[in-house]
């Protein structure tokens, strides 16, 4: 039996198999499985509202999930399937509460990892897969990570390497009524930009008070947290930063771009990448990294305000909340 096929026994069995995607590692369950689902929760210490993607092997089982859905959705699935876009469908009836939160609707992904994509056939059914941390901290990015944080929690770790993506998939909600703007919910690296050249449409930010906005856990504010305090700066104030850990006698490390002002034993210095690609490949791995150093705090140089930037910054807001 391979690896694939034996965590595929797994998941029929209702166990949790951790897979790597693109973005980040995912806790794999069976998606029409109740008892199973009810295990990521568990594991993840997630509250019982907040709801889950479902993976797909494909486009094809669009509707097997979702109905009434917008051309928009099978033209941004053309589009950008596989890959780091999660769509916000109605979700068909049968579609588990414990999937969708109770909401009537179901978030919907084909994963770009040949390792992802094969379990996925193999399997041959949907598998919901929360990014595989506790809840609220770092997404992992290596099947190490998972081992480290999930421990015996999981049946399965299926390695892959790191992930090439590095943040979360973007999140576009195309739930609303007919002709309603589609909504970023989370921004990742598929950019408003990319979506609005396939749609002929710009995408909205956020909907407005009041009107149909659904529950995304990646919104809370504090999240993606290491257990380190994370302080943002600008490369302005990382001079300041670094005399005031020294002046205060803190250890603190540092991630930026810039290379080190000041040399001290108080301080860690790691360099990080100045495009928003590498960046966000390397950054919930640096900071697992930094967090493990024990600091006082953790200190990073906030990136450019730039379009690019965003999905990159938003993570380091939440991070460091
Ligand atoms: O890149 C990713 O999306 C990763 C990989 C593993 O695919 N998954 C991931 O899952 O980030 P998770 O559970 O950590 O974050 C998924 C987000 C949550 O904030 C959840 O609330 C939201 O998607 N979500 C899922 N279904 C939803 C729905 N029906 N309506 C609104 N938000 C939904
Ligand atoms: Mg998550």
């Amino acid at each position: 039996m391979t690896e694939v096929e034996r965590a595929a026994e797994l998941l029929r069995a209702g166990e949790l198999v951790a897979f790597p995607t693109e973005t980040v590692y995912g806790l794999g369950a069976d998606a029409t499985n109740p008892q199973a689902v009810a295990k990521i929760f568990a594991a993840k210490g997630r509250p019982q509202d907040h709801p889950l993607i479902v993976h797909l092997a494909d486009a094809g089982q669009l509707d097997a999930w979702a109905r009434d859905i917008p051309a928009a959705a099978r033209t941004l699935a053309a589009a950008f399937w596989p890959g780091p876009l999660t769509l916000i469908l109605s979700r068909r009836p049968g579609v588990i509460d414990a999937i969708t939160g109770g909401q009537d609707t179901v978030g919907l992904r084909v994963p770009k990892h040949p390792l992802a994509l094969e379990l996925l056939r193999e399997f041959g059914a949907g598998l919901a897969a929360p990014s595989a941390n506790r809840f609220g901290r770092v997404s992992p990015t290596t099947a190490q990570h998972v081992r480290d944080e999930l421990g015996a929690a999981v049946a399965m770790v299926l390695d892959g390497g790191p992930c090439a993506v590095g943040i979360e998939s973007t999140i576009l909600d195309l739930s609303g009524p007919a002709g309603d703007q589609p909504a970023i919910l989370r921004p990742g690296m598929i950019t408003a930009a990319a979506i609005a050249a396939v749609l002929g449409q710009e995408p909205a930010a956020a909907r407005a008070p009041g009107t149909h906005v659904p529950r995304v856990s990646g919104s809370l504010d504090s999240h993606y947290a290491p257990g380190t305090p994370l302080e943002l700066v600008s490369s302005d104030g990382l001079v300041f930063a670094v005399r005031n850990a020294i002046i205060r006698q803190e250890r603190t490390a540092f991630l930026a771009s810039m290379a080190q002002p000041i040399h001290h034993e108080l301080i860690s210095w790691r360099l990080a990448p100045a495009e928003p690609e590498p960046f966000a490949r390397a950054l919930y791995a640096s900071l697992r990294e930094l967090d493990a150093l024990g600091c006082a705090r953790i200190v990073v140089q906030a990136p450019p305000g730039t379009p690019g930037w965003a999905p990159v910054l938003d993570r380091l807001r939440r991070a460091a909340y």
